[in-house]
């Protein structure tokens, strides 16, 4: 049993669909959530500057002494995968959950993968895909737009920007007849109303949220670290730039009112 908390970050509002998922599935865990939005968005810079974001948000995690880092950033995931990989504690992405569920759940083997720039440029969804289904076709698409949008909540199933987005970041991946798409970068999941109309019934989605969130309860109970009381677990948010303008979005995605559990962070402190 380990009664500290799980450190959970991303580039903004994204890693969202992570702590959605933990609470969900984990709901008596404690979580340190930190969203970069001073820096956001992290799919279209360099490999460098990501893996410098990375090591400082890990950084700051770190002092809260976390008992397992959950990278809810798809980009994080893929660029600094080696990173990850070597930290001193438990930890995971969204890159093997994800893969992993994809290549179980095609049948006909083909699988698009919605992800940032660096994440489709990193090439490790291809890579991991193929470790489960070596025969797998993978239709990769950056949609750096879509970042935005979420993070200026334009989320609404109807919203006349965002579908029109969707649609045509999307038709590669249907015109080559993808049974199943990865929701490779964390923010899209925000977007599953739109994308499930534009991909229609037939399509499997693959939350990459919720895969992590099932990863991280698979790696406590083996570890055997979940938190042994059982109170709600509280959930602390920091984020580098205004806490107001992350809060009101965050409070409607989570479905609670996090307003006096947001606080600013100078990340640049934590190199
Ligand atoms: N949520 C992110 C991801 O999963 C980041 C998007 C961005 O910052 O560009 O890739």
């Amino acid at each position: 049993m380990n009664n500290s908390p799980i450190g959970v970050f991303d580039s903004g509002l994204g890693g969202l669909s992570t702590v959605r998922a933990i609470r969900k599935l984990l709901p008596n865990e404690d979580i340190i959530y930190f969203g970069d939005t001073g820096r956001v968005p992290y799919g279209t810079r360099s490999n460098e500057t990501i893996e410098s974001y990375t090591a400082q948000d890990i950084k700051f995690l770190q002092s809260f002494d976390c008992k397992m880092i959950a990278v809810a950033c798809g980009t994080v995931s893929t660029v600094s995968r080696e990173l990850i990989s070597k930290l001193p504690v438990l930890s995971t992405g969204i890159l093997v959950p994800s893969a992993k569920a994809a290549a179980a759940a095609t049948k006909n083997g083909k699988i698009g993968i919605m992800g940032t720039s660096a994440t489709v440029n990193s090439g490790a969804f291809e890579t991991e895909i193929k470790k489960y289904n070596p025969s797998a076709t993978v239709v990769p698409v950056a949609c750096p737009l879509l970042v935005s949008l979420v993070e200026s909540n334009w989320l609404d199933v109807n919203d006349d920007v965002t579908n029109p987005a969707v649609r045509r970041y999307m038709k590669p991946i249907l015109d080559n007849g993808c049974d199943t798409v990865i929701l490779g970068c964390t923010h899209f999941p925000l977007l599953s109303p739109i994308i499930r109309n534009v991909a229609g019934e037939g399509v499997t989605l693959i939350d990459s949220g919720l895969e992590e969130a099932k990863y991280i309860e698979e790696r406590l109970n083996a570890e055997n670290m979940r938190n042994s009381s059982e109170h709600i677990g509280s959930a602390k948010f920091f984020v580098s730039d205004r806490p107001q303008n992350f809060s009101s979005v965050a409070s409607v995605l989570l479905g609670e009112n996090i307003d006096g559990s947001c606080s600013f962070v100078d990340i640049f402190k934590y190199i």
